[in-house]
């Protein structure tokens, strides 16, 4: 039997699709979008971590500030020595803060950003030696096979940050649904969820002062180059980032500075100023909204903590029937 907790940390580098038809279907649409999946190549991934620093962007904050507050009752709740995976790990921070309280016995980062999160993976081992340690670069979007070298038992999917509201809530459904059949009976997830809230301070918190969450919208246009072999030349468009009460989310877009194309191998999308390329969606949660999601995905004996102002929730919630 290999002696996982001797080995250094393992690599499963299998890249996601290029995703090039993706990009040109998006492009082509009535109304053009790229899925916000492409917002995170390297680059991407360390404009994100920037925006994640800055005051209008409460989120991480205040996520963390719920994490600290209650990581022991959230401990307590999972017990120790999980399979904790980590769903869209990005720099392993979050998870990482948690080691300490949750003791897992394998941690599992997964990214899109294969390359990001080895390195943050290969840094953390180097920390936690007695704790097993796999990278994995996939994109968990529409499926999620993970390998079997994730270990079955006492899985416990952490989800932080709420990337959850990146997904329609018809999507946040079917992904919430597919982690409760990856968990077994006894597994559980941990999610951080945001709140619906004032406007203005939605509104701030993706159209900030330094233009960080512009720069992260705009490298999606330099990514799809890359993905597509696209012409997009940055400097002709311009972020919006703004909450539709309508639909309860926050939208992320690039809007045309001037009649334009874009061309790439195979294809070309006339733009006119003032066109928009839809780039991602933010939903914000009720409370309520939140439980029922997963209770409809599953999950049950959910345990919830907020923040003072209720701004962000983490739930804890199990997989398995109440014993
Ligand atoms: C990753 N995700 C939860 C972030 C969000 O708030 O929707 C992505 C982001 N987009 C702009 N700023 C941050």
């Amino acid at each position: 039997m290999i002696n996982l907790m001797l080995m250094p940390c393992t690599i499963d580098d299998r890249t996601p699709a290029p995703g090039a038809d993706e990009l040109a279907a998006g492009l082509l649409a009535e109304s053009a979008w790229i899925s916000p999946k492409f917002l995170y190549n390297d680059l991407g991934s360390k404009l994100f971590e920037a925006i994640c620093e800055l005051p209008e962007y409460y989120p991480t904050r205040t996520e963390a500030a719920i994490f600290a507050s209650h990581g022991g009752a959230m401990a307590r709740a999972s017990g120790r020595g999980a399979t904790l995976i980590d769903m869209g790990a990005g720099n392993c921070a979050k998870a990482a803060a948690l080691f300490p309280l949750l003791q897992p016995s394998q941690y599992v980062a997964v990214d899109i950003s294969a390359d990001f999160v080895r390195d943050a993976v290969h840094g953390l081992q180097q920390r936690y030696p007695h704790i097993a340690m796999q990278a994995l670069g996939l994109d968990f979007s529409s499926e999620l096979a993970l390998p079997a070298s994730v270990g079955a038992q006492q899985r416990l999917f952490f989800y932080p940050g709420s990337s959850i509201g990146n997904f329609t809530p018809d999507e946040a459904l079917a992904f919430l649904q597919r982690i409760h059949r990856a968990c077994g009976d006894d597994g559980a997830i941990l999610i951080g969820i945001d709140l619906e809230k004032d406007h203005a301070i939605l509104d701030a918190a993706y159209d900030d002062a330094l233009g960080v969450t512009g720069a992260f919208n705009l490298n999606i246009l330099r990514h799809a180059n890359t993905l597509l072999g696209a012409d997009f030349d940055v400097r002709q468009w311009r972020h919006e980032g703004f909450y539709n009460p309508s639909l309860a989310r926050v939208e992320m877009h690039l809007t045309a500075r001037s009649n334009l194309t874009v061309r790439w191998p195979g294809g070309s999308r006339r733009f006119s100023e003032g066109e928009r390329i839809h780039t991602e969606n933010s939903y914000k949660y009720r409370q309520a909204s939140a439980l029922d999601l997963l209770r409809r995905a599953g999950f049950g004996q959910a345990q919830v903590w907020t923040d003072p102002e209720q701004w962000f929730a983490v739930i804890y919630a199990r997989a398995g029937a109440p014993a």
